[in-house]
């Protein structure tokens, strides 16, 4: 069909093996055909895995929000660039149109400016899913400053340890959020957090809910007052093709969080590219991804990808199961929404509910339906693809990172035939190999390796913020001249690729990353907790779930296991997010160790997931007995 960018398979091995051939004269021609730029490039591309260095497009000037909106006003200046879609759906929708867009925008960048706020500063956004988010997003890009969004599920100490850990000046927030029937006290949650990061000098608060709040004189003020004075004119800082953009955390298997730094322009080539190819946008689509901005999909595919293409992506401010579980579907049918793409975590458990909820909706504007995040099974697939897609609708099921910017294996739709769980193929331009555990190269099909990446992409992470040895040895230190992902996968017959998940200690729970080391660290900060190890096992909903053997001390002992339970989620609560709540508890007497004394997680894995007929060779364990006691009492 011709209105498809490639149109069939033959043009896709053609692209892909051009931009793997020639990666320099491919973006080269992306770049110039696709951008606005206020100074071309001295050199395409410079690399080097084993620091890590890497830039594109070096000595290039541009700004990237006026690639996202200031150069689609003349042509598309009444169109909707955001659609928000609020909590309840008896609120009106907003239609922002690129027009409006720039003027609050330009708006708030002035706001921000007149704060101090200048090139290079961080600021912390920490909103729910409502119209500002995206826009000090934009306001924060179009001034040179770094955002640093962090999701607002987050607590107060998680959140704190994300201001300080890149100095944020500056943080954005609003009164309250809404989440179905509930209302969270974001602003509560703030001033918590910024008892211990002295570096923030000005709060700004969004009035979303009306609730009451305290405002400390000095820091906090309203923001609506302060856009209402502002000038609707501002020119954009003009920034270095590898000028960071943003930071966004992403947990470790280890220690602290990472605060991934991403650039200005490669990452913005590729989003732009990948949202083109992969979404198969056309001027008049709708396009909703239901992610937050708080996590790199909504960087990507909510905000600058979509953006960059002068399109109309959707901001959904609610949950899937409120007012009822056919929310999804009702905002499908009222928007018209032509591309649809969410997490196998919400398909997993809309699929659990009657088809009523899916059958009293008119989906027939999809055209192309997403998912991302995690492995999605076959069970969930096949719902999404009879139910939602009816059958027409081809899924690309996408593998990526937030480490890698974009999206990296998908199938093209209406191009690549899709097969249930297969993430199918790369993307153009990037080059996958699969490694074994001494570190060769599996050639050839039918291979099951650790996943690794042999060749730079423009919208890699630059480093970790403040730390690049730990961006170096999480990263490139595994496989040499490699990037490692942490995911294992298979490779079949076809070349086509499956993951088949982590291989580290990073447990994927509702397409969320979750390191074992900050949840264990906050569990063993409980006064009655010796020690603690946490596993995923698989959860027909969640994908994973967490659980935790927990060693106690003596004075634990003689406290009820139920209250020690719930100090012990409450701990995790108030440490991380609710998101890292444990499912299962189990008290043990001892955990498996090797004779170097690390913990044994396979054996606690098979434990939790009901696997305990073939543990292997246990017998070189510095403690043996302790297993079996475990298996006992295994919940
Ligand atoms: O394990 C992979 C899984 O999510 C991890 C990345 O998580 P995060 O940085 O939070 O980014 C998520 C959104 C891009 C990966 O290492 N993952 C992501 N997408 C898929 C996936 N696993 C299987 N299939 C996918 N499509």
């Amino acid at each position: 069909m011709s209105n498809y960018y490639i149109k069939n398979l033959e043009e896709y091995f053609q692209i892909y093996r051009k931009s793997v051939r020639e990666p320099e004269n491919f973006w080269e021609e992306i770049a110039e055909e696709h951008f606005v730029w206020r100074k071309r490039w001295t050199n395409v591309m410079r690399w080097d895995f084993s620091k890590p260095e890497v830039a594109w497009f070096e000595n290039a000037k541009l700004n990237i929000t006026e690639n996202c909106i200031d150069r689609h006003l003349h042509i598309r200046g009444d169109k909707t660039a955001i659609l928000f879609e609020p909590n309840d759906p008896a609120e009106k929708a907003q239609h922002i149109s690129y027009n409006q867009l720039h003027e609050r925008v330009c708006k708030m960048a002035n706001v921000l400016k007149e704060k101090g706020v200048e090139k290079g500063d961080r600021v912390c956004i920490y909103l729910p899913m409502i119209p500002e988010l995206a826009i000090s997003v934009l306001a924060c890009a179009r001034i040179g400053a770094i955002h640093s969004v962090v999701f607002a599920g987050f607590s107060s100490l998680a959140l704190a340890t994300r201001i300080n850990d890149c100095d944020c000046k500056m943080v954005i927030t609003s009164d309250g959020s809404y989440r179905g029937t509930k209302t969270i006290d974001l602003k509560g949650i703030v001033d918590q957090s910024l008892e211990t990061c002295p570096g923030i000098k000005s709060v700004l608060v969004v009035k979303r809910t009306g609730a009451s709040i305290v405002m400390e004189k000095g820091r906090d003020q309203w923001l609506q007052p302060l856009l209402d004075k502002a000038s609707s004119k501002n020119k954009a800082e003009i920034m270095d093709a590898e000028d960071p953009l943003f930071i966004l955390y992403t947990s470790g298997s280890t220690g602290k969080p990472k605060g991934m730094v991403h650039s200005s322009a490669g990452y913005m080539v590729f989003t732009a590219y990948t949202f083109k190819n992969i979404f198969n946008y056309q001027e008049d689509d709708v396009y909703w991804c239901t992610a937050d901005i708080g996590w790199i999909t909504g960087h990507s595919y909510i905000v600058y990808g979509p953006l960059a293409n002068g399109a109309t992506t959707v901001m959904f401010e609610g949950i899937p199961t409120y007012p009822d579980h056919g929310r999804f579907w009702e905002v499908v049918e009222k928007h018209k929404v032509t591309q649809f793409y969410t997490a196998p975590t919400a398909i997993r458990a809309l699929a659990k509910e009657n088809l009523s909820f899916v059958d009293k909706y008119d989906l027939s504007s999809l055209k192309v339906l997403g998912t991302v995040g995690e492995p999605i099974n076959e069970e969930a697939w096949h719902w999404y693809n009879n139910n939602i897609g009816k059958n027409k609708s081809p899924i690309v099921d996408t593998w990526w990172q937030t480490e890698t910017g974009g999206i990296m294996i998908s199938p093209i739709p209406f191009v690549t035939p899709t097969t249930p769980t297969f993430a199918t193929l790369p993307f153009i331009g990037v080059q996958l190999a699969l490694m074994d555990e001494r570190g060769q190269e599996l050639m050839g099909k039918q291979v099951e390796g650790r996943l690794c990446i042999k060749y730079p992409w423009p919208s890699m992470a630059r480093t970790i913020w403040g730390d690049h040895k730990r961006y170096y040895d999480t990263y490139f230190s595994a496989f040499e001249n490699m990037y490692f992902t942490g995911d294992g996968a298979k490779r079949d017959a076809v070349g086509y690729y499956r993951i088949t998940g982590r291989v580290d200690d990073v447990i994927i729970v509702s397409g969320h990353n979750l390191g074992t080391a900050p949840i264990e660290d906050a569990i063993n900060e409980h006064p009655a907790v010796a020690e603690s190890a946490i596993v995923g096992f698989p959860h027909d909903v969640k994908g994973n779930a967490l659980y935790g053997f927990v060693i106690l001390k003596e004075i634990g002992e003689s406290r009820k296991p139920e209250n020690l339970r719930k100090e012990i989620n409450q701990q995790i609560t108030e440490h991380i997010g609710p998101i890292a709540k444990l499912d299962k508890i189990q008290f043990v007497p001892g955990l498996p160790k090797t004779r170097s004394g690390k913990i044994m997680r396979r054996i606690l894995r098979k434990i939790a997931s009901k696997e305990t007929d073939n543990l292997g060779d246990i017998s070189t364990l510095l403690n043996p007995e302790v297993v079996k006691a475990i298996i006992k009492d295994a919940l």
